[in-house]
């Protein structure tokens, strides 16, 4: 799993082409960011923007805290819920999930484990495969997907982390059913009569394999689909450091991991007219906001701290505020800023970089960070754990994108 993953890592995706969403299919959007910076509100915020467009839109929640009923005042149902005209909301109930996905082979692999003299308790614990949860929502996005009943699916995301792992998971399904259950189905059925008297090994039933079958496929699809010019991803931050710090190492990974970051929406941002009290705080946002500029160059969109709790009929006017006359169901941006190859042995990251003239050019390494200057333009990038081990030591121009070599 270890060498797939960092096969992953290393390699990114895809060469980086710019293909156009389709109009024929359902537009995903996800919302993530650092804990409390605003996800759950900006997300109901697009949700009720595109609703009003006339685009018929679905949020979904995959956050166990449950936000999302406060924000919209309406209580959600683990099924669709009527929000308003065009706007449905749900919540994800995760046991309920689990039981219906999961249980024929938790049941198995429980047995399984079992045989092979591992204890009752220990037996079942293992048979939970990993980051199901997180793949339970992952797998009604793929549902109402299918189903074109929606033309925008938001999804309200847990925090950066655990949603990074959550896009993560359909990889690691991938690697762990195709090593759990990697013989083919014919074979088995062959087999089974034969080998089970003999070997003290109990092999899973028909309806095991089929429901196995079954989440691989849907698996599959599943990444597909997030890797698709459908599905961008949106980081909502605060102008504040932590906040920053975090949001790009997501961004980083998110870039590598193949999905699209189309924009990022810069929250709770201080007027200048917030008064003396906040009159550091508002010097020291404006520092962060140039920070931002230089770390993150893909569009923003900003809103204002505003001076109470944003829920119920506030969101549409901070939907306004957010994105103006703009759809937000559009992507903002197809490229994808980075991506990682291999080269005779070295590992050359590759950057747009809308310059061309490699005299002005500065490569400096600062622990996990790149620094790249070529006059008025900087970047600073938040480098993946493959690449913060080696040193940068050649850098060069091709086709609009610099192409630096990490040994
Ligand atoms: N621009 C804003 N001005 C004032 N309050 C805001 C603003 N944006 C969000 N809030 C408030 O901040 C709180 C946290 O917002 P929200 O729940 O949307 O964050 P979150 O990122 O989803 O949090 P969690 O990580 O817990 O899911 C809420 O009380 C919300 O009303
Ligand atoms: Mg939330």
């Amino acid at each position: 799993m270890i060498k797939n993953l960092l096969k992953k890592e290393i390699l990114g995706n895809d060469s980086g082409e710019d293909e156009l969403p389709r109009a024929d299919l359902p537009r995903i959007i996800l919302f993530t960011g650092k804990g409390g910076v605003g996800k759950t509100t900006i997300a109901a915020a697009t949700a009720i923007k595109t609703s009003g467009l006339g685009k018929k839109t679905l949020i979904i929640s995959t956050d166990p805290a449950h936000s999302l009923s406060d924000s919209f005042s309406v209580d959600l149902m683990p099924t669709p819920t009527k929000v308003r005209d065009n706007l449905d909301g749900m919540e994800v109930n995760v046991e309920y999930e689990l039981e219906r996905h999961w249980n024929t082979i938790k049941d198995y692999l429980t047995i399984f484990f079992r045989s092979q003299g591992i204890d009752d308790v220990v037996a079942e614990e293992l048979a939970i495969f990993p980051g199901f949860d997180e793949l339970a929502s992952l797998l009604h996005l793929l549902d109402f997907y299918q189903r074109k009943e929606y033309e925008v699916i938001i999804l309200d995301c847990a925090p950066t982390g655990e949603t990074l792992r959550l896009l993560s998971v359909p990889e690691i399904a991938k690697w762990y059913m195709n090593r759990f259950f990697g013989i083919e189905k014919r074979l088995l059925k062959i087999v089974k009569p034969i080998a089970e008297p003999l070997i003290d090994l109990p092999l899973p039933s028909e309806e095991v394999l089929d429901k196995i079958q079954d989440l691989y496929v849907k698996i599959g699809m599943l990444k597909e689909i997030l890797e698709s010019p459908q599905t961008t991803v949106r980081l909502v931050i605060n102008p504040e450091k932590m906040v920053i710090k975090e949001s790009e190492r997501a961004f980083t990974y998110l870039n590598l991991f193949g999905y699209r970051v189309d924009c990022i929406i810069i929250n709770k941002v201080l007027p200048e007219n917030a008064g003396d009290y906040f009159r550091k705080w508002i010097e020291i946002q404006r520092e962060y906001m140039k920070e931002i500029e230089d770390r993150f160059p893909i569009p923003k969109f900003q809103l204002t701290f505003k001076s109470e709790e944003v829920v119920g009929e506030k969101l549409d006017t901070i939907a306004d505020e957010i994105y103006g006359d703009t759809d937000p169901a559009k992507v903002f941006t197809l490229s994808k800023p980075m991506r990682i190859e291999k080269e005779n042995g070295s590992l050359i990251l590759v950057m747009k970089a809308p310059f061309v003239d490699k005299s002005q050019l500065k490569v400096l390494k600062r622990g996990e960070e790149l620094i790249v200057i070529a006059g008025q333009w900087k970047r600073i990038l938040y480098l993946p754990q493959s690449l913060a081990m080696r040193d940068p030591v050649s850098a060069k121009f091709m086709s609009g994108e610099l192409r630096i070599n990490f040994r």
